[in-house]
């Protein structure tokens, strides 16, 4: 016999239930005796007690449902050990629930914030095993996140959709994609996109290499550009502000996002007519795509796997094509950016692209 408890934490994502039922079906199927409780509501659930027993019938039909059938919250790691407005402790409180359920196993799915809880709760003495998701693919230890490709599918739907109107009209566009720290999704979606111009976090970009790449373009004759914007693409004059410097000049809730600052920038600049465009939630919405089915299949029969294994303490992560058990106090607090030597940026820049550097 068996217990098991589901958790889905943080931002949520295309196929969290895909990879919820690659680890039931692979319980039920190998265990006698299983109960599978989902914590609703992410660490929320674990911390206030709640949850529900799924049963068999749960997790059919499922496949290609979007979102969470038990619901996700932020619960941001650093007020994990901030007592709540009643002085309970976090913690204690969700090793509480642990052992009140009698649990064997948490399985927990999430991406770099639910990691660091994970790994407090694995240090904590807590069975743990995780599973690699987000759409921004900056999960370190693994090669790809689930609900990354699903993702990046509808922000180049986006950018194709916005290339036929550009190209009617003449007109710059400034697509904005998910991604405050790191700029996977903005760099696949933009190559596959045909965007002309990828702005990137990692690579701070300097506005008079943007506009002139834009300038270049109307002067060979196209009457259009597409610009694919990361969230947290920054500028060259940005990055060199310390922390304090850039909260003075972008007062949290106040400052208008990167992408229309941009737009007012380039209209200035050029001259030109621009529109900007934000996907924004849609981005993490509706059914995952083939690939992510795939691999959340996989990496739920993986996850059952350690747990039928008695191996506890790891994310499953892929390493090429394989899934490897990787040590959730290896990934917890690391970022996995786009390197500085990426071959993916080095193709792109040869055939034309610019990134603003
Ligand atoms: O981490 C996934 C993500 O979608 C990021 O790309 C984005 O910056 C953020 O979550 C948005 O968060 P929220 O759903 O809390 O607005």
């Amino acid at each position: 016999m068996k217990r098991i408890g589901f958790i889905t934490s943080g931002g949520d994502c295309q196929s969290l239930n895909a990879t919820m039922r690659g680890v039931a079906k692979t319980l039920y199927n190998n265990i006698k005796d299983v109960e599978i409780y989902g914590i609703l509501e992410g660490y929320k659930g674990l911390i206030y007690g709640n949850y529900k027993l799924l049963k068999p019938k749960d997790f059919s039909g499922i496949l290609t449902l979007g979102g969470t059938i038990i619901g996700t919250s932020r619960q941001p790691f650093k007020l994990m050990t901030v007592p709540d407005e009643n002085g309970l402790d976090k913690i204690e409180a969700m090793k509480d629930t642990y052992k009140k359920l009698k649990l064997d196993c948490l399985v927990i799915l999430g991406g770099n914030g639910t990691h660091k809880t994970a790994n407090l709760l694995s240090k904590e003495g807590l069975n743990v095993v995780t599973c690699p998701k987000t759409i921004d693919n900056d999960i370190w230890g693994t090669d790809i996140t689930f609900g990354f490709q699903s993702a990046v599918d509808i922000a180049t739907n986006a950018l194709d959709c916005i290339h036929t109107t550009a190209a009617s009209h003449g007109r710059v566009f400034i697509v904005e994609i998910m991604g405050h720290k790191v700029g996977w999704m903005t760099l696949h979606a933009g190559i596959a996109g045909g965007a002309d111009v990828i702005l990137l976090p990692e690579i701070p970009y300097d506005l008079k290499k943007v506009v002139s790449a834009i300038k270049k373009r109307t002067k060979e004759g196209k009457r259009f550009s597409i610009v694919a914007v990361a969230e947290g693409a920054i500028s060259k004059e940005d990055a060199a502000l310390s922390k304090k410097e850039y909260k003075a000049k972008y007062p949290v809730g106040e400052s208008q996002p990167v992408a229309y600052r941009l737009g007012a920038e380039i209209t200035k600049k050029t001259g030109q007519e621009v529109r900007v465009t934000v996907p924004g939630h849609t981005q993490r919405g509706g059914s995952p795509d083939a690939y992510d089915r795939f691999i959340s299949t996989r990496l739920g029969a993986a996850a059952a796997r350690l747990i039928l294994e008695e191996k506890y303490g790891y994310m499953v992560g892929f390493s090429g094509n394989d899934i490897v058990p990787v040590p959730l106090e290896e990934v917890a607090g690391k970022l996995k950016g786009i390197p500085k030597d990426c071959q993916i940026v080095k193709e792109a820049k040869a055939m034309g692209i610019c990134f603003g550097d």
